[in-house]
Formats: structure tokens, C-alpha cells, sequence
């Protein structure tokens, strides 16, 4: 029977938003209908969409600090109370350390408005923070997650169950992280400085999901609703946008995953059985069928 599916998303710099898109592509393959709304559009009344229209619901973010990014909480802050609404995640990190921190939060909060999280996923994408993955690896992942996004949609249409086992102490340890990340998310804001190159265009006013940046005058300045999301450093157009104190976390030569899927150089063929070092924690990810 065919599923209408609601799919609301955060992205900061691209990657939750390429695997939104393939879910997209899959469902409407296999005769579903789907439905994509960013959640920033929400939070700004930009939008309308009806809860109660979708059969299943699905929420897509990445993981900012072991944990969904605050803007997604005040999208469940925002959400309609539901009786049992099927519900899935899709979280994506630049690794499955500690599986990407607890899923108790969100989905203590999610139950609390009567939605059913019946099937939560991790896919791995490349880091858009402090390490820059080679582009080979990027290319697999990218790869890996279109085959990861298959078997989500399967699960998803035959109602599979699975659901992350979170421990006490995980939770714990990403309650703590979190809330240190809430404090210093809008510090990493006030760090960002705007160099001679800007060209006033606006664009990372208009694009701040936080409404964090105003235009005063020609001069591009930062509020306190930073969340760290990357979004106007990688995105300007003049690569005017850098920290000062936190340039150790960000890129010198920008982020781009939609380049390096688009460059057919690029083969995607990193990782293999005999790959040792850094990055070999990959292997089962992108080899294991689940
Ligand atoms: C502020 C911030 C915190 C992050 N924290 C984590 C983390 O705790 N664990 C992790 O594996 N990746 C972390 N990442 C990496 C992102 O989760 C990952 O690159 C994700 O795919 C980015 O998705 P997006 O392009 O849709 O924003 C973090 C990224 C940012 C910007
Ligand atoms: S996007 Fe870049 S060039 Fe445009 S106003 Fe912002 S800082 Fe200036
Ligand atoms: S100021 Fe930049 S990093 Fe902070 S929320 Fe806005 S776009 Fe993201």
C-alpha cells in the first residue's frame, strides 16, 4: 500500500541534506509518496505542513556534539501532540563513536508527544569538523550511505523495529556534552570574523538557519544564537567568514561533499580489506550489508 512520508531535516553543510535526498528518490521508486521540509523553514513560519497527513514521519539530522543539534529540539518543541505516529531518525556523524551519543533524549521527548520511534539509523558521512576526511573516503561514504538509505527505506515500509540500546552512562555522557556544546556553540559565533574580501552580498544572512547574522550597514555581524552549524563559513562565496580562536576546528580550504560526488575522479575506493591505519574503523560500516 502506498505511504505518504513526511520528511523534516536539518543541515548545516550539506550532507544530512544529500542523504534527505536519496530517501526521497527511494521512496518515490517504490510508489511512495514523500513529503521535504527543512526544519528551519518551520521554526520560521515559513511553511505548513499537517502531521496527521503523513503515515510515518521521519526526522534527519546531524550530530553536533554526541547529540541532535538544539534546532531540532525546538522543532519537537513545535510539534502537534500525535497518537502514535510511526516515527524513524536518520542521524548521521563523521563516525560511529559511541554510536553518535545516546537517542534517549530525543526520544524521550518524542514519546512524550506520542511518537512512536520504532527505527533509528546512524550513516556515517564525512567530518565537516577538525579533521578533513580524504576525498577517496568521502566518495565511499557517500556511496555507502545511498546503499544505508536503501535498507532504511525497506525497514521503514515493512515497519522494522530498531531501535539504539543506550546505556545509562551514555546518556549521561551525552547530556553533559551537549550542554557544554549549548554554551559554547554561541562563543563560536562571537569568534567569527569577517575579512576585507565580503562582498556584502547578504548571503550568509539569508542563510543562517539561527537568523544570527544581520547586515549593519555593509558590515556582516554575529549575534549570540550561534549552533555552530558551519553553514556561513563554508558557504560564503568570498570565504570572508573564519574563527580566530577556533580555526583549528574548521577548514583553510572549505567543505564541499556535493564536489566531490560530482567529480568522477574521484572513485570512492578507499577503504578495503586490507586497509590498515587511521580510517580502518570504516571497514564493517561499509562493508557490513546492515
Ligand atoms: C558543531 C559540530 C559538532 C559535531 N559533533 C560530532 C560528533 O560529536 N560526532 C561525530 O561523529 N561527528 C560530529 N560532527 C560532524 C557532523 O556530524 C558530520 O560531518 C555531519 O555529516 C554533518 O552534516 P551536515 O552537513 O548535514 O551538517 C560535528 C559537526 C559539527 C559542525
Ligand atoms: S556571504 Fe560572505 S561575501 Fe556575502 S555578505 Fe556574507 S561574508 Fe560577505
Ligand atoms: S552564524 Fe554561521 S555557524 Fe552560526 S548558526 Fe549561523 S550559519 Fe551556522
Amino acid at each position: 500500500m502506498q505511504k505518504k512520508v513526511g520528511v523534516f531535516y536539518f543541515s548545516g553543510t550539506g550532507n544530512t541534506e544529500i542523504i534527505v535526498n536519496a530517501l526521497g528518490n527511494e521512496l518515490i521508486k517504490s510508489g511512495n509518496k514523500i513529503e521535504i521540509i527543512r526544519i528551519e523553514d518551520i521554526l520560521k513560519d515559513n511553511v505548513y505542513f499537517d502531521v496527521n497527513s503523513y503515515d510515518l514521519i521521519g526526522i534527519c539530522y546531524p550530530i553536533h556534539a554526541f547529540n541532535a543539534p538544539g534546532i531540532v529540539f525546538d522543532f519537537i518543541k513545535k510539534l502537534p501532540r500525535v497518537k502514535d505516529k510511526y516515527t524513524f531518525i536518520i542521524k548521521n556523524a563523521g563516525s560511529n563513536f559511541l554510536k553518535g551519543g545516546s537517542t534517549t533524549i530525543i526520544k524521550n521527548k518524542l514519546i512524550a508527544k506520542g511518537y512512536d520511534l520504532f527505527n533509528e539509523s546512524l550513516i556515517l558521512m564525512p567530518s565537516n569538523i577538525f579533521t578533513k576526511y580524504p576525498d577517496e573516503l568521502s566518495k565511499q561514504l557517500y556511496l555507502t550511505s545511498i546503499k544505508k538509505v536503501n535498507r532504511v527505506v525497506r525497514e521503514i515500509l515493512n515497519g522494522k523495529m530498531r531501535r539504539q540500546k543506550n546505556s545509562a552512562m551514555l546518556t549521561l555522557f551525552t547530556r553533559i556534552v551537549s550542554f557544554f556544546e549549548g554554551i559554547g556553540a554561541p562563543l563560536f559565533g562571537k569568534d567569527l570574523k569577517v575579512n576585507d574580501n565580503c562582498a556584502s552580498c547578504n548571503k550568509c544572512v539569508k542563510n543562517c538557519p539561527r537568523g544570527n547574522i544581520r547586515m549593519e550597514g555593509l558590515k556582516v555581524k554575529f549575534g549570540m544564537r550561534c549552533m555552530a552549524c558551519l553553514r556561513c563559513i563554508y558557504r560564503c562565496p568570498q570565504g570572508s567568514i573564519k574563527p580566530t580562536l577556533f580555526k583549528f576546528a574548521v577548514f583553510k580550504d572549505g567543505y564541499n561533499l556535493q564536489g566531490i560526488i560530482d567529480n568522477p575522479e574521484i572513485k570512492g575506493e578507499y577503504i578495503t580489506r586490507d586497509s590498515n591505519g587511521k580510517y580502518k574503523e570504516f571497514y564493517n560500516y561499509i562493508f557490513n550489508e546492515d
